[in-house]
């Protein structure tokens, strides 16, 4: 399948360089090699399945964007303890799992890269090694001592599941306005993002004023993560993204590049929408010309016109931090987001 050319301008970092996630990767090398320890060292079971299962996806990489933000809030604020690295974990655990239950309900095959969980092992193992690795997820929180990060992160894991539930009432449901969409965003990905980047502090007993801060920055950075992802799903390339193109539009999911098309084009553009999302005429030809569309009525631009100005909000809501080699790499992953629409 073609991609399609996303035009974005302005995510050269002002050094001119490319912006990448390394500066923040090696800042906090040390503290993530102990989360990656504390994330295999968690998933054992005496259940041979569960290991088995949850080794597949957390051995086939995946970013680790969410623990890094927990570790570089964390050195930020100054935490000196060592909860950060099992709070990290839980976050991704949290994440993990999140995956698992999500390739079930939108029956994806294709998961960084390799065959889907659920592909090798069916939807039921899916479903309850998620399930497993929440419950570890939250015995790590409880590890923690903390009960305001307990609660933080226990909040978010609701929030998600909700977005997710939310999310099943828009498909193939072409009304869904924008704010109905950007509801559920707020809800099945921000959330977590937020609650990523707020424990740190959390644990370092920062102010109000940096928990804010860094909640904003987790927020706003989440909101426009998943709508480059919602992009990429029409504008990617499997090969880069580890997951199938396609996949919202075989599903009739309604993502910003899909309302922003089906309100801009005329009646046989909507007609056209509507056989396709509501009533599965979804080959790949239609979802070339889907890419066509998107590209004629600007959609995808301005999807990520949209996680731009995301972007700059999470910028902004690290302005009054007090600078740093840290805060300079989480200024660089906003827009190492926005570069991996190109
Ligand atoms: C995938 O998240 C789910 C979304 C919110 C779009 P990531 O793109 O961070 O997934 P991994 O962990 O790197 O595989
Ligand atoms: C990801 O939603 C958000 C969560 C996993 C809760 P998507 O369904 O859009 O993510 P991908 O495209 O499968 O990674
Ligand atoms: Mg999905
Ligand atoms: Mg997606």
């Amino acid at each position: 399948m073609s991609g399609v050319i996303i035009p974005i301008q302005g995510t050269q970092s002002n050094s001119g360089k490319t912006p990448s996630v390394e500066p923040l990767m090696n800042l906090v090398q040390s503290d993530m090699e102990r989360v990656n320890h504390l994330v295999l060292s968690k998933c054992g079971s005496q259940v041979e399945m569960i290991p088995e299962v949850a080794r597949h996806l957390i051995d086939s990489g995946g970013k680790r964007l969410r623990p890094m933000l927990t570790l570089a809030a964390a050195q930020m604020c100054g935490y000196r303890g060592d909860h950060h690295v099992t709070l990290a974990a839980s976050v991704e655990f949290m994440h993990t799992a999140t995956l698992l239950h999500d390739d079930v309900v939108d029956e994806s095959d294709l998961r960084r890269g390799k065959l889907a969980a659920r592909m090798l092992w069916g939807n039921q193992a899916s479903v309850l090694v998620g399930d497993f690795l929440l419950g570890q997820a939250f015995r790590m929180m409880v590890e923690s001592g903390s009960m305001k990060a307990l609660e933080c992160l226990s909040h978010a894991s609701t929030v998600i599941a909700e977005g997710e539930v939310l999310q099943l009432g828009t498909a193939k449901n072409l009304e869904t306005t924008q704010d109905e969409y950007i509801e559920v965003v707020r809800a099945k990905t921000a959330a977590l993002f937020a609650a990523a980047a707020e424990v740190g502090p959390i644990l370092a007993g920062s102010n109000r004023s940096m928990l804010s801060a860094f909640r904003s920055y987790g927020n706003n950075l989440g909101l426009a993560f998943q709508l480059i992802d919602d992009a990429l799903d029409y504008g990617g390339k499997a090969a880069t993204l580890g997951k199938n193109v396609g996949d919202d539009f075989r599903e009739g999911k309604v993502t910003l590049p899909v309302l922003l098309c089906y309100r801009r084009g005329g009646e046989k553009e909507r007609e056209f929408w509507r056989e396709a999302i509501e009533q599965g005429e979804n080959d790949d030809t239609r979802l070339e010309e889907a890419m066509r569309l998107m590209h004629e009525k600007d959609a995808l631009a301005d999807t990520l016109e949209r996680a731009r100005q995301y972007c700059d909000l999470a910028k902004d809501a690290l302005a009054t931090i007090e600078d740093s080699p840290q805060k300079e790499a989480l200024l660089e992953v906003l827009d190492y987001s926005l570069l991996r629409a190109h």
